[in-house]
């Protein structure tokens, strides 16, 4: 997964920041919100990642992992700086934290370890791979649909790095207990795409995502992964 990485940050797609503030007074209105929350969670997704799976290659010796795991928050918090450009271009101003950031904090301080850790980010970049295809079709601009290209393009990645490595985590549980696991898997999505709906809806509308088509999507890509 590494050497992915490593190939992935010499191929980025050519995004065309010298347009500037593209977007309309109604389009900034629409979504501002929207982008500076989601860009607060890019910058904190992985920062508590990193001292369980320092943890975890400790426990196993699995050097790789930590290699990877250092190139996947690379990814994400370019995600969060190319989102933060974004806004000032448009002279939105940032925010810090968001009420789904403080809910996963909150679960992660209550179970902890690298397991739920991923639990938890795999859930969010899943829905994310859904709201950055809405938010591509939100507003016309350039800068936001080329960005959108580019988030969308890691994420299937990261989604399918993270699925690998709960399946690894995962492994030696019973039957009884992968139900169990799964059960909360579901849940926890279940809960978190009413969640986003409540708070992104608006982009969700403006990208032609209806309420079903939102929920099936996320459902299908759900699925996919596990
Ligand atoms: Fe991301
Ligand atoms: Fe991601």
């Amino acid at each position: 997964m590494e050497f992915y990485y490593q190939q992935n940050a010499h191929s980025l797609l050519e995004i065309p920041w010298n347009l500037s503030g593209e977007l309309t007074p109604e389009e900034a209105i629409a979504i501002s919100q929207s982008v500076k929350e989601f860009q607060a969670g890019e910058n904190s997704e992985g920062k508590h990642l990193y001292q369980d799976a320092q943890k975890y290659s400790e426990r196993t010796g699995d050097q790789d992992y930590i290699l990877a795991i250092k190139m996947f928050i690379a990814e994400e918090q370019r995600h969060a700086r190319d989102l933060a450009r974004f806004p000032t271009l448009n002279k939105i101003s940032l925010v810090k934290t968001t009420f789904t950031d403080v809910v996963f904090r909150k679960l992660r301080h209550l179970f902890g370890g690298l397991e739920i850790s991923i639990a938890i980010l795999i859930t969010a970049e899943i829905i994310a791979k859904v709201y950055y295809a809405a938010l591509r079709e939100a507003t016309k601009s350039k800068i936001l649909i080329g960005l959108c290209d580019q988030i969308l393009r890691d994420e299937v990645k990261h989604v399918q790095f993270q699925s690998e490595q709960l399946f690894k985590l995962r492994s030696n549980r019973n039957r009884l207990g992968l139900i169990w696991t799964m059960g909360l898997q579901r849940f926890l999505f279940f809960g978190t795409v009413f969640v986003v709906w409540l708070f992104h809806r608006e982009v969700f509308l403006r990208g032609n995502f209806s309420f079903q088509r939102y929920w099936q999507a996320c459902w299908q890509e759900f699925n996919e992964t596990f």
